[in-house]
């Protein structure tokens, strides 16, 4: 076997694994083994790249170029990934999104200056490559500064920003053709500042709630353009890959946008007609009612049922471990204890799934919003553990930013403790009515301390009772 055939080989096996990844990213029980097959389908396909490279180009600069470049990248990746916390994981997908588009970009300026005199079809791929790498590459940068709170990136909605949308890319279209019968520089060079500006228009216009979709979007852009740029590099392994994302991103965002109950098509073209409510929520300003730790413990060893319903103040205050000690406990006392989650809990997606199962959380007490929301009627405590837009009933009323998107009843419940440490509102910034709900208490503190306290107190009503 020659080294061409070698290569092609590595790649059919990388592009198995890749799927062999997805499909085991499918189920928190599989996710293990699908992240492992995927970081070997990396390594064959970064392994066959370079080999590939090398011997095409076998000079000293080859091997210090590349050499250099893996581990400048490997050593950032490695320092990143090791430090970065669970809470600024998503803000990291959005940044890994933009090297995606970024190195897309770059492929396609370095195709068109390595094959001018190109064909038409080949001048198509690297102007839609290119373009669609830039989209990405700004439109994802914007994601992560929202993700991280950045006051620049906050929601803005310029007045008739739908025109201004059409016309950016109606002006590309033309560069294209233009590009495309002239091999301009020139052409390309405007295009990409232009899908710059709308990349950046496109993400600044989502409200908070919506920021998921945009993030999987972004994702599935990447994809695209990853799959762009292997036809430019005629390289089957990043075409495969790239549409794997593309196609997996654009399934998880529309699957996201069923769950929120948002259209597909309005939050990809840049929060077409778009929530933009004015927050004023009916019953959001009454009084309401303090319980501590042990009130807490008190109240659920009278309970026959439990619903914990976690949301992204679980994951601050790393709270997933005194959450399972207390299921456990619970359980031990004959509870009937679940889970009801959220599909937007959190900042990712699985994020409350992953924190549980990190924590040895049984599966099979772990229910999806669907699956759990007809229960709360008979259920005799909700504990709302750091989770705020997610349960709050200002979504069933119309005029906010967060209406029409489904969320968990628990306000249904015989009784409801709210675990957070004010009354401040979640990230869509929308007031929450359950805070002053007449079935509703609060506990207020970080979450991980004021669980801890109801489990010391759990353990002491059972010490007293043996
Ligand atoms: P949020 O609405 O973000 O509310 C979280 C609550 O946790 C806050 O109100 C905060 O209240 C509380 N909190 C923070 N630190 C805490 C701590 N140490 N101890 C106890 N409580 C703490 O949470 P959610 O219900 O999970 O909703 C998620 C939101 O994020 C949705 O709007 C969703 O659209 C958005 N989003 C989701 C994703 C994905 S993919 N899941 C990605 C981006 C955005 P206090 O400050 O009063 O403590």
């Amino acid at each position: 076997m020659n080294i061409p055939q070698l290569v092609t080989a590595a790649g059919i096996v990388a592009s198995l694994l890749f799927i062999l990844a997805i499909a085991g990213l499918n189920r928190p029980d599989t996710a293990k083994r699908g992240t492992a097959f995927g970081v070997l389908g990396m390594m064959l396909a970064i392994g066959a790249t370079a080999i590939s490279m090398v011997s095409a180009n076998p000079s000293p600069i080859t091997y210090w170029l590349l050499g250099g470049a893996v581990a400048a990248g490997a050593l950032i990746g490695i320092i990143r990934a090791l430090s970065v916390k669970m809470t600024g994981m998503p803000g990291m997908v959005a940044l890994l999104n933009s090297f995606g588009g970024l190195a897309s970009a770059f492929v396609g300026y370095n195709s068109f200056l390595e094959h001018s005199g190109g064909t038409a079809a080949h001048l198509v791929e690297v102007f839609l490559g290119t373009l669609i790498g830039t989209v990405t590459f700004t439109g994802s940068v914007v994601a992560w500064a929202k993700l991280n709170e950045k006051s620049w990136a906050a929601q803005r909605l310029l007045p008739g920003r739908n025109w201004i949308n059409l016309g950016l890319l109606l002006l590309s279209v033309l560069l294209g053709v233009w590009f495309v019968r002239s091999e301009s520089l020139l052409a390309l060079l405007l295009a990409s500042a232009l899908m710059a500006v709308f990349g950046v228009h496109l993400v600044i216009a989502i409200g908070g709630a919506d920021m998921p979709v945009v993030v999987s979007i972004l994702n599935s852009y990447s994809g695209l353009a990853a799959a762009f740029a292997g036809f430019m590099l005629a390289s089957d392994v990043l075409i495969v890959t790239g549409t794997l994302v593309g196609s997996s991103g654009l399934i998880l965002s529309y699957v996201m946008c069923r769950g929120m109950n948002r259209s597909f098509l309005a939050v990809i073209l840049g929060g077409f007609g778009g929530a933009t409510g004015t927050s004023v929520v009916v019953g959001a300003d009454g009084e309401a009612r303090e319980i501590n730790p042990e009130g807490v413990a008190k109240l659920l060893t009278t309970a026959g049922s439990v619903i914990i319903t976690p949301g992204y103040g679980m994951a601050v205050a790393q709270a997933q471990h005194p959450v399972a000690e207390l299921t456990k406990r619970l359980r031990g006392l004959g509870i009937k204890v679940r889970f009801g989650i959220h599909p937007v809990a959190g900042r990712m997606p699985g994020h409350m799934n992953v924190l549980l199962a990190e924590a040895h959380v049984p599966y099979d007490i772990v229910f999806e919003m669907d699956e759990i929301n007809g229960d709360f009627p008979t259920t005799d405590v909700v504990l709302v553990i750091g989770a705020n837009d997610t349960v709050n009933a200002a979504a069933m009323q119309p005029g906010t930013p967060i209406s029409g998107m489904p969320v968990l009843h628990v306000w249904e419940a015989r009784n409801v403790v709210v675990f957070k440490r004010g009354r401040g509102a979640g990230y869509a910034g929308v007031p929450n009515p359950l805070f002053s709900a007449p079935n509703a208490q609060m506990c207020f503190g970080d979450a991980a301390q004021t669980i801890q306290a109801i489990n010391a107190a759990l353990a002491k009503t059972v010490a007293n009772a043996a």
